[in-house]
């Protein structure tokens, strides 16, 4: 497995392998694997001759008051991962490589980008289709894998797809969750004992969720005011947002019908984490 950190190296690396008539799996990450990347790369190796990963932690996708600086970084760790899942190349660009000076163009979405974590975080998405947009043009790859943990973003990046008619299919995987429930996430690090305790109202409340719905519940607001109870009661969470919305639309629903995402925002202490679930049309 190489480590290449310019544009040019992956760029002729990823068109050697098309022009043996190879096919490209990409897998975008900022890095801190944990299983939930490792089984998006896994999928990317099972389904591709060659795979990609990206590991690059974004600026333009933090706000002014975001956890940019203390997002944890370990490419050594990442780099032994990555290889036992048998990726062939990790792109791991300096932020002068992919923002020269000058910089100037930026990928904007409205809409989709609007609703949910695009409320709380103004630029977060037109900083993820920027860089997504980027690595779409640098690694010409003919899949690339993201996970439903962030399903505004999965549902961003298959619309943008498709309005800028990029050749590429997007994948889209399972929630990746620790044995107790909580959802695998590289910000998990932040939380302490305590924290780490309380975040699991998250997936509880997930849970209460998806029971909700399985047994016939249709009204929205009846499920989210039992969500919220879950969480409300933990002293050290605080709600950002827990919102049923249209998958397609983004727009709040008031009866749960055609395919559905509930999501949600929640402090833990400092941290912000977030969980969702999905509930398809049958
Ligand atoms: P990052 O948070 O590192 O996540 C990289 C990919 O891993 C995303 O597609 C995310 O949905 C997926 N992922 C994270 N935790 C997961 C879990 N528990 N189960 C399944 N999949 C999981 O998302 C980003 O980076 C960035 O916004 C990026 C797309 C790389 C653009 O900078």
């Amino acid at each position: 497995m190489k480590i290449l950190s310019t544009v040019n190296e992956v760029r002729s690396a990823v068109k050697a392998w098309k022009k043996e008539g190879k096919t490209v799996g990409l897998v975008p990450t900022m890095g801190f694997l944990h299983e939930g990347h490792i089984s998006l790369i896994k999928r990317a190796v099972e389904e591709n001759d060659h795979v990609v990963v990206s590991i690059f932690v974004n600026p333009t996708q933090f706000g002014p008051n975001e956890d940019f600086e203390a997002y944890p970084r370990d490419l050594e760790m990442d780099a032994k991962m990555c290889e036992e899942a048998g990726a062939d190349i990790i792109f791991h660009p300096e932020a002068s490589e992919m923002y020269p000076e000058n910089f100037s163009s930026f990928v904007n979405m409205t809409g989709l980008t609007d609703a949910l974590c695009g409320k709380s975080r103004p630029i977060h998405f037109q900083g993820v289709c920027t860089v997504v947009s980027k690595l779409f043009n640098i690694i010409p790859a003919d899949n690339a894998y993201f996970g439903e943990k962030d399903a505004q973003q999965l549902a961003i990046i298959k619309r943008m797809v498709k309005d800028l008619n990029f050749d590429i299919t997007i994948k889209g995987c399972p929630i990746v969750r620790e044995s107790d429930g909580l959802a695998k996430s590289s910000r998990n690090t932040y939380l302490n004992a305590e924290e780490r305790q309380a975040a699991l109202v998250l997936s509880k409340a997930v849970n209460c969720g998806k029971e909700m719905v399985a047994a016939g519940e249709k009204d929205a607001c009846t499920i989210l005011t039992a969500m919220k109870d879950i969480i409300n009661a933990e002293p050290l969470a605080r709600i950002d947002y827990v919102e049923m919305v249209d998958m397609n639309t983004m727009k709040n629903i008031d009866t749960v019908s055609g395919d559905v995402l509930c999501a949600m925002a929640v402090f833990v202490g400092k941290t912000r984490l977030i969980d969702n679930f999905i509930v398809l049309e049958d």
